[in-house]
């Protein structure tokens, strides 16, 4: 078993309140992704979990029991970092072994654990080797695969591709998917990676100056934002924001209606008509897309997601119609409106 509970933990640095009141549940097996702007509190709430910091209050439940007195050692958790820290004088093995061997754990158990992680992680031809002489992408599944031995109930990962370069974060990415898979195991991930998000979690908590903005499936987060704040941050490129007061003769613009969001994806372009008018102002063919920025008198400049090819230039004068059933409308709070 592996469930986690947090219940309204909140944590101070002397006058600076950085967890303002975290509630949180994680079902075993579950796969929670948490997300947020640098400095929000995403590593911090980790080692409150892992037990190597003490929240100011709140209480953290692993299965169920009050953790406050465990130490991190013996809490069943297992944590990775984006820096992998591996002891350079030892092999690949003794690294991956080091923490059961301090355990006291017998010597063939040991070896039995590490085969099979290192199995599991592809690492059987490098257990030899010293860490100066493996990739970073092979480091990294070293840290891996040294939380994967003491088969903990509960992984915490964080940032753990973020030093990789990007065809390493999408082999790491899918063996860290694959793994969650096979282990059946709790995992909490914190990333800056809209994919790894997107593409890892059961459930993505996104975080926001020390609070929880909205929890959700992937895909509701996308289609149905709570907020001006997970419209934004959920999405790439961003959501676009057009102050619905420059709208007023629109169809768009209503009553109580602050901002109108609409997805890049979502809005299409002709040549010829459509809602808002506008010059080009820049052009970015990505292969498969082409982001189109559009200075439009109505909305102002907005970003426009097409797929495929399309050809303009800077200067091109052209119409943007976005899908009005995919508009949002938030009210002065931010709010998002029925
Ligand atoms: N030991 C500490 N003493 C004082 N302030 C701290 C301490 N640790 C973290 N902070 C502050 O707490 C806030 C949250 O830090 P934290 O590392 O949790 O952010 P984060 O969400 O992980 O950011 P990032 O995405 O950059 O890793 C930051 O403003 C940070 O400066
Ligand atoms: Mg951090």
């Amino acid at each position: 078993m592996g469930t986690l509970k947090l219940e309204n933990i909140r944590k101070s640095f002397g006058s600076v309140d950085v967890l303002k009141g975290i509630d949180l549940d994680v079902k075993d097996g579950e796969l929670v992704v948490f997300v947020g702007p640098s400095g929000c509190g995403k590593s911090t709430l980790l080692r409150i979990i892992a037990g190597l910091e003490d929240a100011t209050s709140g209480e953290v439940l692993i299965d169920g029991e009050a953790a406050g007195h465990i130490p991190p050692a013996k809490r069943g958790i297992a944590m990775v970092f984006q820096t992998y820290a591996l002891y350079p004088h030892l092999t690949v093995r003794d690294n991956m072994g080091l923490g059961l061997k301090q355990a006291k754990m017998p010597a063939d158990e040991i070896t039995t654990r590490v085969g099979k992680a290192s199995a599991m992680l592809s690492l059987d031809d490098y257990l030899a080797r010293r860490p100066a002489e493996l990739s970073g992408g092979q480091r990294q599944r070293v840290a891996i695969g040294r939380a994967l031995v003491r088969e903990p109930k509960l992984f915490l990962f964080d940032e753990p591709l973020s030093n990789l370069d990007a065809a390493l974060r999408v082999n790491t990415r899918l063996e860290i998917a694959r793994l969650h898979r096979e282990l059946s195991a709790t995992m909490i991930y914190v990333t800056h990676d809209q994919v790894e998000a997107m593409t890892l979690a059961d459930k993505i908590v996104v975080l926001n100056n020390g609070r929880i903005e909205q929890i959700g499936a992937p895909m509701e987060l996308y289609n149905s934002p709570a907020n001006l704040f997970v419209a934004g941050f959920i999405g790439s490129p961003k959501m676009n924001f057009v102050d619905a007061a420059r709208l007023k003769h629109d169809r768009f613009g209503q009553d109580g209606v602050k901002t109108i969001g609409v997805r890049p994806e979502h809005i299409t372009v002709d040549p010829k008509a459509g809602t808002w008018q506008g010059s080009v102002m820049h052009v970015e063919h990505l292969g498969a897309d082409t982001n189109l920025y559009l200075d439009s008198k109505e909305a102002g400049l907005i970003t426009i997601r097409i797929f495929g090819e399309y050809r303009t230039e800077p200067g091109a004068l052209l119409y943007a119609t976005p899908d009005p059933a995919k508009t949002y409308r938030f009210d002065a709070a931010g709010q998002v409106m029925a």
